[in-house]
């Protein structure tokens, strides 16, 4: 079974052809971030209309690198939510259009999802069940998932997430958008010795994080530090913020392993990407005899690989889960 993949949800148009039996055959990204950077976050409805520029160039590109046309497909998978409705709108509103057309079935397939089933997409896959980091622009969950569709909610961010935690500080400190990256690189040149940052909940026993309060402290801090800080100052304000933000990620996932008495941890979402969480996580796990899976680094942020994905093992499970009902709707939230 082969099918399409839809990503649209946020600033990157993400398409791709997944075959259940020969794995990913061909996947195609866009990233607006230099579309939003002069503003300093995404626009939504800049990013709506970047959608419907790149969006059938797209698909062509994963068609010709795929060597196959539209009809080899079985279904279509799009993202359905959550995200920004107008961007949401544009993927829906072409999986629909297609699916019209060429008259194959649909399944919306949960942004989240993608995220937290992206890491199976690698050649040596975690098995179920394992515990899922999901750490995004817009979500911080820990959930314990037993299997495609089982998912359990262990803890999650009672108000910012971990990426905007790492976003919002780093535009404190003068960072471009996106900052999750930046602040990360400009902490490996930082002192780790000179700031110390609060670590939100560390010691609440739940699996909930807070991280608006550190993102308070990083303002409160740098403010001391008189109208123009050095870039040393700076970069020890990065590291003092990574290292609050890591270790109580890192807590938090030894904490859900050491309570659901599993052996995996599974870390999926842009945040995942970091650098400094890795070491964290795998210098926990490593104590614990337990093993982390991370998506390829291309899959971590959003794409249209896991949304394919996603939708092709919903199908596989139950081949009714895709519906020709072309009537669209998006779920931003
Ligand atoms: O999963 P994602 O691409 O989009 C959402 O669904 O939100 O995650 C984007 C988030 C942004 O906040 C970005 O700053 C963060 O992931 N991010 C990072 C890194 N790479 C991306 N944060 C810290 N370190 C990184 N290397
Ligand atoms: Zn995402």
């Amino acid at each position: 079974m082969i099918v399409l993949g839809i990503e649209s949800s946020c600033d990157e148009t993400g398409i791709a052809l997944y075959d259940t039996d020969k794995g990913l055959l061909s996947h195609a990204l866009y990233s607006q971030i230099a579309l939003h950077a002069e503003y300093g976050g995404v626009v939504p409805e800049l990013a709506s209309r970047d959608h419907i520029r790149r969006i059938v160039p797209l698909l062509e590109q994963a068609f010709e690198k795929a060597l196959l046309t539209p009809q080899d497909v079985n279904a279509i998978a799009y993202t359905k939510g959550p995200g920004l409705a107008g961007a949401l709108l544009v993927g829906s509103s072409v999986a629909s259009s297609l699916g019209l057309a060429l008259n194959k079935p649909l399944i919306g397939v949960h942004h989240l999802e993608g995220h937290l089933l992206s890491p199976l997409l690698a050649s040596k896959p975690p098995v179920f069940p394992f515990v899922a980091l999901l750490v995004s622009g817009g979500h911080t969950q820990l959930m314990r998932v037993d299997g495609v569709g089982r998912y359990e909610l262990l803890g999650e961010t009672l108000d910012d997430a971990a990426g905007e935690a790492f976003d919002k500080s780093a535009k404190l400190l003068g960072l471009p958008y996106p900052g999750g990256p930046e602040i990360s690189l400009l902490a490996e040149k930082g002192n780790p010795e000179v700031f110390h940052l609060p670590r939100p909940m560390l010691h609440s026993k739940d699996l909930n994080f807070s991280f608006s309060g550190l993102k308070t402290a990083v303002l409160t801090t740098l403010k001391k530090q008189g109208d123009s800080p050095s870039e040393q100052v700076k970069a020890d304000i990065a590291r003092a913020f990574v290292n609050a933000i890591v270790e109580v990620l890192a807590a938090k996932c030894a904490l859900a392993l050491r309570q659901t008495g599993l052996k995996q941890l599974v870390v999926a979402g842009g945040v995942g990407a970091n650098r400094q969480l890795r070491a964290a996580l795998n210098g926990m796990a490593a104590k614990r005899r337990c093993q982390v899976f991370y998506p390829e680094l291309e899959f971590c942020t959003d794409n249209g690989a896991m949304i394919a994905f996603a939708g092709a093992m919903h199908l596989m499970q139950n081949p009714d889960a895709a519906q020709k009902d072309y009537a669209f709707t998006v779920r931003p939230r």
